[in-house]
Parts: structure tokens; C-alpha cells; sequence
């Protein structure tokens, strides 16, 4: 089916009051999902969520203001999906950063209704000769979306071919916060982590985790809950995971973002990207006939 086409979207996959297809910003096509317990947009390109809230919450996830919508670029803010691999190709360096699924279109392949009023769709990538020139392996890739009270995502890769895969992959989260120079990070205590911002030099991280100045680390051997505090917001997100070993915690700070050009001003200051991934060391291999799952689930709890 033409992924691009709003009208055949809609009546396969259209839900009355809930799941509406339309052209969105630059040519991307959108869904729309509003249902009693939240509300967020997820961009075909990608299957990248772009938005969602809670009902009555502030938006969870940070979309730059300057955020630039066209076929082929990344997203900045929401959900990118980092697929095959994360961070530069190991041996190629003229194939795309963090991977080609955040900017290749993926397929509706259901949405559905569950019984507590939340709403789950399900996005395939679309391979193409493209892909497959940067990607020669069968595998079949999907996200699975439930907008609810909490954000549910899990991205599942099968292993479709007769040889092991060796897959590293990432939901590239950025959310909102009211400023980061007072927010914690807490969840990766004790944790070994490679800093980017120090050539790639090993630490261990002592205490909770905070942001002064650019970060850019790739925590190893990181399973447990993440959880975002933020006292100008009143609120903590919550970060669960399974199938995840590492995580990534990123703020580009005044002159990166400056030099990034999709940032907006100051927007630095209102995010932060906390990533359940596999990456490095922990980069998953995938048998013959297999799959791996990498799920996160996102909830907000009030602060006092
Ligand atoms: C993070 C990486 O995951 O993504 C950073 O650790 C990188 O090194 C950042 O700068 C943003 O990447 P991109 O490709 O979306 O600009």
C-alpha cells in the first residue's frame, strides 16, 4: 500500500475519535492519536513519535522548535529509531549515523483499540534496494506504539535469514524538561560508561547523574529503571526496560546545539535524551529464526 496515501490510510487503519492519517509538516505523513488517556503524533518516516501527553500533563517528549520536517532527515526530538546499529557504521563511514530506520518509511501494519482505552499501532520498515545496499542481511523490523497513561513502545527485530545477525539499536528519547541544570538522572549508579566528551575514556558513575555542560555517554551494563526528576515540572519520568543493556544519556549544550541548527534557542536547556539501547559491547546477536525485543515503557509521577 502507498504509506503516503492519507485517504487508504485512513479507511484501513483510520480509528473514529482516535486514529486519524494526514499530511503533516514538510510532506510527512502523521498519525494522529487522542483516545481518554493521552494524545501523541508519530510520523510514518521513522515510526517516529514525535509527541505524546498524558491527558492533562505537559508534553513528555521535547520536539525542537526548530525541528526541520523533510523525507530523508531525522527528526530532532520525540522518538528516533536507531536501527541497525548506533552511532557510526563500523566500517563505513558514508553510511547514516545511528542507522537508516529513523529516516526511511515504515508500513501501518495495525491499529487497534485495547481494553483499558489505550491505543497500539504497529509499523514495519519498509526495505528497499537502498536499505538493503546498507543492510544485506533478511531481517524484518517493527515497533509496536500504545499510547496510554504510559507510552509503551517496543521495537522487535526478527532474524528472517540462515546466518546470525549482530544488531545494535536504540530508542533515541528526548523529553521534556523545564530546565536541565536542575534535573537528576537517577537509575545508573555504579554504572561503567564510556564518555564521549573524554575520547571515549571508561568511568564509573558515582551518585546520580547531573547536567552542567555537554554530555555524551554510553552507559554500559544499565538494565534498571531511569527515572528523570524534574522539580520545576513537579514530576519524574519514569524509564522501564527489558532487552536493553545500555543507555545513553546526551545533551549537546550551547554550542553543539548552536552548531546542529535544529535546535532553537536555548532549547538545549529544556531536554535531555536518556536512550534505552544496545550498543558498544552490548550490541545483540540474533540467531537464525530469532528476535530480539527492546522495550521501554514511559510514565510521569507526580513530584511534591
Ligand atoms: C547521541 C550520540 O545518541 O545522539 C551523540 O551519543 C549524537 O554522539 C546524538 O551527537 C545526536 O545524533 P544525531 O545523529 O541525531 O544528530
Amino acid at each position: 500500500m502507498n504509506a503516503a496515501d492519507v485517504t487508504t490510510l485512513n479507511r484501513y487503519f483510520g480509528i473514529p475519535e482516535q486514529v486519524n492519517f494526514k499530511d503533516g509538516p514538510g510532506g510527512l505523513t502523521v498519525a494522529e492519536v487522542t483516545n481518554s488517556l493521552a494524545s501523541a503524533t508519530i510520523a510514518l518516516q521513522g515510526a517516529h513519535v514525535m509527541t505524546w501527553a498524558p491527558q492533562g500533563e505537559s508534553p513528555v517528549l521535547w520536539l525542537s522548535r526548530a525541528a526541520k520536517f523533510a523525507p530523508g532527515k531525522s527528526i530532532r526530538g520525540g522518538v528516533p529509531v536507531c536501527w541497525p546499529w548506533f552511532g557510526p557504521h563500523a566500517q563505513e563511514a558514508s553510511f547514516p549515523g545511528h542507522g537508516y530506520a529513523r529516516t526511511v518509511m515504515w508500513e501501518v501494519v495495525k491499529t487497534e483499540t485495547l481494553a483499558d482505552g489505550a491505543t497500539r499501532l504497529t509499523f514495519r520498515l519498509i526495505e528497499t534496494a537502498a536499505t538493503r545496499a546498507q543492510w544485506p542481511h533478511p531481517s524484518e523490523v517493527t515497533l509496536m506504539v500504545t499510547v496510554g497513561r504510559t507510552l509503551a513502545l517496543d521495537l522487535v527485530t526478527r532474524n528472517t535469514g540462515k546466518e546470525p545477525i549482530v544488531i545494535g539499536d536504540a530508542l533515541h528519547t528526548y523529553f521534556e524538561v523545564s530546565d536541565i541544570r536542575n534535573v537528576t538522572i537517577r537509575g545508573l549508579e555504579d554504572c561503567p560508561y564510556i564518555d564521549k566528551m573524554d575520547n571515549g575514556s571508561r568511568k564509573r558513575q558515582e551518585g546520580p547523574v547531573t547536567i552542567g555542560a555537554e554530555t555524551d555517554r554510553i552507559y554500559l551494563d544499565s538494565s534498571a529503571d531511569c527515572l528523570i526528576e524534574d522539580p520545576g515540572l513537579k514530576r519524574r519520568i519514569r524509564i522501564a526496560k527489558r532487552g536493553s543493556r545500555s543507555t545513553v544519556v546526551w545533551n549537546p549544550w550551547i554550542e553543539k546545539a548552536a552548531k546542529m541548527g535544529d535546535f532553537g534557542e536555548n532549547g538545549y536547556l529544556n531536554m535531555v535524551c536518556v536512550e534505552s539501547a544496545n550498543a558498544a559491547e552490548d550490541v545483540v546477536t540474533v540467531a537464525p529464526g530469532g528476535a530480539h525485543s527492546l522495550q521501554v515503557v514511559y510514565g510521569v509521577e507526580r513530584l511534591p
